[in-house]
C-alpha cells in the first residue's frame, strides 16, 4: 500500500485489521527466525564488519542517554480497557495531509548504504511500499534525486551549515529534486563524543588499514553483496547530499568531512529556511519546551522530539520524558512526533498515548537492511505493524487517536494513586 494524499484515499480502505492476521508467513529464510525487532540487531552483528556495526549500534560516551531512551518506555504500565469490539481497527495516521498506514516511519540514517547494497533506496523503498514515511539521511552515500526517484515521498532531512548560500543553494537542490518534508536536524553543533566509534575502527571518512581490510574480511557475504558490488557498479561513494555539491568520500586517508559552521546554525536561520522552503518543514532533535514554543513561532509544521537515538549529548533527556509537555505545548498548531529507543509495539502505543502524532524508528531498520535487503526492512515493517495492532486491540482500542493517557500508568506507583477513602475496608 502506498501512503495516499487524504484527497485521494480510495473511496474502499484496505481491510481495517489486515495486519491483525500476520504471522510471520511474509519472511524470507533470512528474517524467518527473526521474530522481533532486537533479532535484527544480533543478525546484522553477523552481517557487518565490526566498524561499522558499531558505528550503527554505538552512541555517545557511557550510553546514559540510549539506555534511558529505553528505560523511559519501561517505566510505563499500560492499562487496557475491554470488551470494547475492537475488530474494525485501523492503525493508519495522517501526516500532512497523507495517510500513512501505520504510525511509524523510517528515521534518517547516515552512511546507509554501506549497511546495504544501496541503503538509502532500500529503506526508502521497502517503506513506501509499506505505505509509511521514510527520511533519508543528510549524511548518504547516494544522489537524494535518485531515492526520491526511486521512492517518491521519501522525506529529506538536512544538517545545514550557519552560513546562508550554502543552506540556500542545498534548499534549492532539494525542492528542484520534488522533496515536500525537509526535516532540518539541530542537535549537531557540533559531533557527538563518540569513543566506541574509535574503538571499533569506525571513522568518516573511513581510513585505509590492515585491520579495516582485516575486519572487511571477515564478513565476505558483506563485502562483497555490498561493498564490492557498490565500488563495481557506482564507484567510490561519496557523500552526496550533505550540500549543493558532492561532499567527501567514504574511504580515504586524508580528506575531512567539512562540518564548517554547524555551530552557526541558529532560530534566524530557521527563519531564513522557512521564508524559502514551500513544503513541509519539521525540526528534528528537539528536547525543550521552550524550543518547541520557538520552533512554532518560527512556523515550523512539525517536530521530532529526539535526543538522536543517544548519539549525541550523553545524559540527554529521554525524549519520552519531555513528550507530554511538549505536546500539551504545541496542541493542534504544530505535529509532535518522537523517537529514540522505539523497539516493540507497546512503545510505539505509549508515546502515541502521550502525544505523539507518530514515531521514528532507527536502528532496527539499518540492521533489517543489512540482514536482507529491501525483504528484511519489510521483515521489520510487518513485525512492528502486527505488534502495534495486537495491542491496539488488547488495549480496547481501534486507532491510534483513541490512545490518551488514560492507558498508561507509572510503572512504580500505583497505589499512590488510590486515595484512602477509595480502599475497601477488610
Ligand atoms: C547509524 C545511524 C545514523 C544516523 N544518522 C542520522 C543522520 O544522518 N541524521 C539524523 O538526523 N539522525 C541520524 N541518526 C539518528 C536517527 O535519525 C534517530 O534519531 C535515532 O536512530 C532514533 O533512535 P533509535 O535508533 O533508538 O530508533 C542516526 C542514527 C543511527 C543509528
Amino acid at each position: 500500500m502506498s501512503p495516499t494524499s487524504s484527497s485521494s484515499l480510495p473511496s474502499q480502505p484496505p481491510t481495517p485489521n489486515a495486519w491483525g492476521a500476520f504471522n510471520g508467513t511474509r519472511r524470507s529464510g533470512r528474517t524467518a527466525q527473526l521474530l522481533s525487532l532486537d533479532d535484527f540487531e544480533a543478525a546484522a552483528r553477523c552481517v557487518l564488519p565490526r566498524p561499522l556495526f558499531g558505528y550503527v549500534a554505538g552512541a555517545a560516551e557511557d550510553n546514559q542517554a540510549l539506555d534511558d531512551n529505553r528505560q523511559a518506555f519501561a517505566e510505563l504500565a499500560l492499562v487496557p480497557r475491554v470488551l470494547r469490539n475492537v475488530a474494525e481497527r485501523d492503525q493508519g495516521v495522517t501526516l500532512f495531509g497523507t495517510r500513512y498506514a501505520s504510525p511509524f516511519g523510517v528515521a534518517p540514517m547516515g552512511i546507509a548504504a554501506l549497511s546495504a547494497y544501496r541503503g538509502d533506496i532500500v529503506l526508502a523503498r521497502a517503506a513506501a511500499a509499506a505505505g509509511i514515511p521514510a527520511v533519508q539521511s543528510g549524511s548518504s552515500l547516494i544522489r537524494l534525486e535518485e531515492v526520491v526517484a526511486a521512492a517518491p515521498g521519501t522525506w529529506f532531512q538536512a544538517y545545514l551549515p550557519g552560513t546562508p548560500e550554502r543552506i540556500d543553494a542545498l534548499l534549492q537542490r532539494v525542492a528542484a529534486a520534488g522533496v515536500q518534508t525537509l526535516v532540518v536536524t539541530v542537535d549537531i553543533p557540533v559531533a557527538g563524543n563518540r569513543e566506541n566509534n574509535i574503538r571499533a575502527g569506525f571513522s568518516t571518512p573511513l581510513r585505509p588499514s590492515l585491520r579495516l581490510a582485516w575486519d572487511g574480511l571477515l564478513r565476505p557475504r558483506w563485502l562483497a553483496g555490498t561493498l564490492l558490488r557498490t565500488l563495481a557498479r557506482h564507484g567510490m561513494p561519496h557523500f552526496e547530499n550533505s550540500f549543493a555539491e558532492r561532499g567527501a568520500p567514504i574511504l580515504s586517508s586524508r580528506v575531512q568531512r567539512d562540518f564548517a559552521a554547524r555551530d552557526h546554525f541558529d532560530w534566524s536561520h530557521i527563519a531564513r529556511i522557512r521564508r524559502q522552503w514551500p513544503g513541509r518543514l519539521v525540526v528534528k532533535g528537539i528536547l525543550s519546551v521552550h524550543d518547541a514554543a520557538l520552533a512554532r513561532q518560527h512556523g515550523v509544521d512539525g517536530i521530532i522530539v529526539s535526543n538522536h537515538g543517544g548519539r549525541q549529548l550523553d545524559g540527554a533527556v529521554a525524549p519520552l520524558r519531555v513528550l507530554p509537555a511538549i505536546a500539551d505545548q504545541a496542541g493542534d498548531r504544530m505535529v509532535v512526533m518522537l523517537d529514540g529507543g522505539i523497539r516493540r509495539g507497546t512503545d510505539v502505543i505509549k508515546a502515541l498515548a502521550l502525544g505523539a502524532r507518530a514515531v521514528w524508528v532507527g536502528r532496527p531498520f539499518n540492521y533489517a537492511a543489512a540482514v536482507d535487503g529491501e525483504a528484511g526492512v519489510a521483515a521489520a515493517i510487518d513485525l512492528l505493524r502486527a505488534e502495534v495492532d495486537r495491542n491496539l486491540a488488547m488495549l480496547g482500542a481501534t486507532r491510534c487517536a483513541d490512545l490518551g493517557p488514560e492507558h498508561l500508568m507509572d510503572r512504580r506507583g500505583p497505589w499512590a494513586l488510590c486515595p484512602p477513602a477509595a480502599r475497601p475496608s477488610h
